[in-house]
């Protein structure tokens, strides 16, 4: 029987918020990996590691029995699809919002195609085909809050907690698409042969 567990974990804000979870699990990391190097982190108990990846690829580890469990936003869960993922539990943690934002809500009223910029380029597509809203999207990997200032796009589609990036760029959020937190997410074939140690590992959590 395998009782190795292998979790998909991104540095920064994710990492930083499941800390205090996975020690609740009694799982301690070896090493900070905001200051390692080492992307397959040791943690006290031998049989568990931690991969860091970027937050955008757990779903694919995840998917293919890379790792058997990650942490990932839904945000990022919904734009993979979730092929072969099951979302054990919301850890209400990274929370935020996807909006769509602008300079004005005037131009959501446009009969034209509107052009958005977004990293979340099915979540926009879908949010749109159901307003009936002609749109053309332009696929961004960051930085989305510049894109109507510089001309690029009419508006973007982004995820917002404080709303301080937006308006230190002049933008509003002007709609609301979906409430984001992060979640333990499995993969579907690991929580099947290895339910015991996932059970006994995150009980509490579940
Ligand atoms: P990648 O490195 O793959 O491009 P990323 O830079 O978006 O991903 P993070 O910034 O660490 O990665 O965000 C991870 C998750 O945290 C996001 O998928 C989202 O669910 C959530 N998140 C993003 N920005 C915020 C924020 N400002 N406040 C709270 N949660 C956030
Ligand atoms: C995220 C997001 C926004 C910002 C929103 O960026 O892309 O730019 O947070 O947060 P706020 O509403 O509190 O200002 P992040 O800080 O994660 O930078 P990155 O996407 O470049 O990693």
């Amino acid at each position: 029987m395998d009782h190795s567990l292998i979790i998909a974990i991104s540095k920064g804000r994710i990492f930083q918020e499941t800390l205090p979870i996975l020690e609740r699990a009694n799982i301690q990391p070896t090493e900070d990996p905001e200051k390692s190097r080492l992307l397959i982190i040791p943690t006290n108990q031998k049989n568990i590691k931690l991969l860091i990846v970027r937050a955008t690829d757990v779903p694919t580890y995840v998917q293919h029995g890379a790792a058997d469990l990650g942490i990932a936003g839904y945000d990022v869960v919904q734009e993979h699809g979730g092929l072969g993922i099951y979302q054990l539990t919301d850890l209400q943690i990274a929370k935020c919002r996807l909006m769509v934002a602008g300079f004005d809500k005037s131009i959501l009223k446009s009969k034209d195609k509107l052009k958005i910029a977004t990293k979340y380029v099915n979540q926009t597509l879908e949010y749109f085909q159901s307003k009936n809203q002609l749109v053309e999207i332009i696929k961004l990997y960051g930085s989305m809050e510049l894109a109507p200032l510089i001309g690029l796009a009419d508006l973007i589609v982004d995820v917002v907690d404080t709303g301080k990036t937006l308006s230190a760029n002049g933008l509003k959020p002007l709609e609301h698409i979906c409430d984001i937190s992060s979640s333990l997410i499995v993969n579907r074939a690991s929580l099947k042969l290895k339910h015991k140690i996932i059970k006994q590992t995150f009980g509490a959590l579940l």
